[in-house]
Formats: C-alpha cells, sequence, structure tokens
C-alpha cells in the first residue's frame, strides 16, 4: 500500500482539533528563538507526551553546518531529558508556504518515542495545516526490535 500525498489534505486551520491549537502556539513562539542565521528557515515544534507535559524546540544551526539540530529533535530531547518516554502529539511550523514534514532524521528519532502518533504541520502564517500518521510518513524505519533479530 502506498500513499499518495492527496490522502492528506491541506486543510483550513479552522478544522484542527483544539487541543493542537495550543501546540501550534507553543510552537509559534519556540520558533520565534530558532537559530538560524546560516539557512534563515525558521522552524519551531512542539509535542505533548503521554504524561500530558509540552515541550518545544526550535532549530539550532552551527557554522559547523552539520552540528546543527532540527526543531523536532530539540524538543524531544528536552523531553527524554525530563524524563518523557512518549509522545502523543508533535506539531510543527516551518518557513515553506506550504506545511513540511519532518527531515529523516527526526523521523527516525520521533519513531523510537513517538510509534503510532501524528505529526501535525502548519504553515508560518497559521492559516493551513496537514496530519499525517507517523506510520505512513516513515513506514521502514529502523525500529528497536530489529537489534534482536
Ligand atoms: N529544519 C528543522 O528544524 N525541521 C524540519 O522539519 C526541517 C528542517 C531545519 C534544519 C535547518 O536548520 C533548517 O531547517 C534548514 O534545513
Amino acid at each position: 500500500m502506498s500513499y499518495q500525498s492527496n490522502d492528506y489534505p491541506i486543510r483550513p486551520i479552522k478544522e484542527l482539533e483544539k487541543p493542537l491549537k495550543k501546540l501550534v502556539d507553543r510552537a509559534n513562539v519556540a520558533r520565534r528563538n530558532a537559530y538560524a542565521p546560516y539557512s534563515q528557515y525558521l522552524v519551531g515544534a512542539a509535542l505533548i507526551d503521554s504524561r500530558g507535559k509540552i515541550f518545544t524546540g526550535c532549530n539550532v544551526e552551527n557554522a559547523s553546518y552539520p552540528a546543527g539540530l532540527c526543531a523536532e529533535r530539540t524538543a524531544i530531547v528536552k523531553m527524554v531529558s525530563e524524563g518523557g518516554k512518549k509522545i502523543k502529539e508533535i506539531v510543527l511550523v516551518g518557513s515553506s508556504a506550504e506545511p513540511v514534514f519532518p527531515c529523516g532524521m527526526c523521523l527516525q528519532v520521533i519513531q523510537e518515542f513517538g510509534q503510532g502518533c501524528r505529526v501535525t504541520s502548519v504553515d508560518p502564517k497559521g492559516k493551513v495545516f496537514r496530519q499525517v500518521p507517523l506510520r505512513d510518513l516513515f513506514p521502514f524505519g529502523f525500529t528497536p526490535d530489529k537489534l534482536d533479530q
């Protein structure tokens, strides 16, 4: 089974579930702190964990480009370092006109802590969103059980 981008349409923000709107607000606040002097591409992320705690992140670039960190991984590292184990929902706000989804490395890290979660992305103007289950964004990710086989 393969998915078409039409299976997950871009929808007006008014259709977004209310609890996720709070995460969008938090992601936008974090996005203002994005340190992106090299790409000028600002990203903010916010997640809620299984305990109901919210963690936010922004991208943090570096003069040594590969040392830069994406907003999603910043938020996840903050969650784990504060005792969180499970992502329930994760939201990001990028800088492209249309909602964007996490890079491959972030998908791998989201999967480690968020099997079964959805990824919701909002455009920078806050007018539209797109929501895709992680398993459809990343169907063949490397999961911890593979290490036992
Ligand atoms: N970036 C993120 O933080 N999250 C994404 O989902 C896509 C890309 C960052 C990495 C880099 O700092 C900048 O955006 C341009 O790639």
